[in-house]
């Protein structure tokens, strides 16, 4: 189902993307992961170079790579809210542009935007990533009105807790063994889980899921 497939995974380093890569590579995908010195998802100019020099037309992307700088409000400044929207929700939007030209061109394609619960509820100190996250959202479901009619699919995944370096830097292990008791399976998410969700969504098994939000957090927002 997605053997051969080309597909684009951003953040394929560590965490989430590595997960993903990981995954699609055991399909026998065609998984295309460049490093941070390949494809600098912050700069536009990247992404355009980039872009030229691939030599595949895509079948799947995946918006993984993502920041998160966690701050009460008087606290953020100028150069951190570039950051996070020139990385969050910016360069998502851009590689969704570049990638759908070779998609409409194939019988169908697909996107995972990987968003947060943080995306769909908030919490404190989290403004900057909850709008680039909102956001995110929001172009899932508008282009998944736009690509429809290409039979481009388009959905974000949003994650709850997971066992990742991101988390360990901006949650301390005593908040985390308190969040633990709040989520209702008791544990945070392995990366593993959340790249199923992802590889369901990119293959000809999704046939029919497009513009939503999908909460993979262990029940913590029910
Ligand atoms: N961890 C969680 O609990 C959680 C929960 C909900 C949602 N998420 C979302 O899931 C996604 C992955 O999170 P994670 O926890 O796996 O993150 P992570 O462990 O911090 O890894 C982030 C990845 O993004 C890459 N990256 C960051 N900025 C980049 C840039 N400008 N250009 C290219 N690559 C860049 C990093 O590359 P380098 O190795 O080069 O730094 C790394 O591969 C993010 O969008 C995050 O918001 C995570």
């Amino acid at each position: 189902m997605l053997k051969n497939k080309n597909i684009l995974v951003t953040g394929g380093s560590r965490g989430i993307g590595k997960a993903i890569k990981k995954s699609l590579e055991c399909k026998g995908a065609n998984c295309i992961s460049p490093s941070r010195n390949e494809l600098d998802i912050s700069s536009l100019r990247s992404i355009e170079a980039f872009f030229a020099s691939l030599d595949v037309e895509l079948d799947g992307l995946v918006n993984n790579a993502g920041i998160n700088i966690v701050n009460p409000v008087e606290a953020i400044n100028d150069v951190d809210t570039e950051k996070m929207i020139k990385t969050n929700l910016i360069a998502p939007l851009k590689l969704i542009q570049y990638a759908v030209k070779g998609m409409r061109k194939k019988p169908s394609g697909r996107v995972v935007n990987i968003s947060s619960i943080w995306g769909v509820r908030s919490k404190e100190h989290r403004s900057l990533y909850s709008l680039t996250k909102f956001g995110l959202n929001g172009i899932t479901r508008a282009l998944a009105r736009e690509l429809g009619p290409d039979n481009i699919m388009i959905n974000s995944v949003a994650p709850g807790y997971v066992n990742t370096e991101m988390t360990n830097q901006n949650i301390s292990s005593d908040t985390q063994k308190e969040i633990v008791e709040t989520i209702p399976l008791g544990r945070f998410a392995s990366p593993d889980e959340i790249a199923k969700l992802v590889l369901f969504l990119l293959s000809d098994d999704n046939t029919y899921i497009t513009g939503q939000t999908i909460v993979i957090d262990g029940g913590f927002l029910a």
